[in-house]
């Protein structure tokens, strides 16, 4: 599969068959995440794949703030993988100050980033995924006993896709350029 291909086929996958992620392709995921670029690439962004079906179901059932139509997904996923980011680092001076306006918020910019290269790579490896956004941050960290200083970035669903749904629409370029 080649970058265009890879960019224009991949999507939010929600419904997964019974089958499980092969452990080489979640390392071999990560490691193709790993190359996605951090702030004075402090590589502050990790991942804890949840495999076990006890913790999976707990965070499905707990922890989405009430919007079931997440708990679904996670149910359905073969695992979770919950983007993780240690605090303090992206965003910061050495001396604990912000470098900029926008203060500790790279730290997501940086998840964020790490997120895109890590679903396309599950892609490539034949495995769908779905970023989830809506979760409730101290209760997943409860659940997987995570430090305070860890920010929970997002939730990704992984697993085979059942189904892929077709391409929810995109905006045009000329409407997304602007070139001055
Ligand atoms: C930051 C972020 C948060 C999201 N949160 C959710 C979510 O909580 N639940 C969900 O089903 N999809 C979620 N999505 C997936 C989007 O709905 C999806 O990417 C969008 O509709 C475009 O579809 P596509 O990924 O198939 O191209 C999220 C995506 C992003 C990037």
């Amino acid at each position: 599969m080649d970058f265009k291909e890879a960019v224009e086929s991949r999507r939010s996958i929600r419904k997964y068959t019974d089958q499980k992620v092969e452990r080489e392709k979640i390392e071999e995921i990560v490691r193709l995440a790993s190359f996605s670029p951090s702030w004075k690439n402090v590589q502050a962004t990790s991942f804890v794949v949840v495999e076990d079906e006890e913790i999976k179901s707990n965070i499905a059932a707990d922890c989405v703030l009430g919007f079931e139509y997440n708990t679904k997904t996670m149910n359905r996923a073969a695992a979770l993988a919950i983007v993780t980011v240690k605090h303090g680092l992206s965003g910061f001076e050495k001396d604990g100050s912000f470098s900029t306006s926008k203060e500790d918020r790279w730290e997501v910019f940086d998840a964020g980033i790490a997120t895109q290269t890590f679903c396309l790579a599950a892609h490539e490896q034949g495995i769908g995924t779905c970023v989830l956004g809506i979760f409730d941050e101290a209760k997943v960290r409860e659940v997987l006993g995570l430090s305070d200083d860890t920010v929970v970035a997002a939730i990704v669903t992984l697993g085979y896709a059942e189904k892929a749904p077709a391409m929810p629409p995109r905006k045009s370029v000329d409407e997304l350029l602007t070139i001055v």
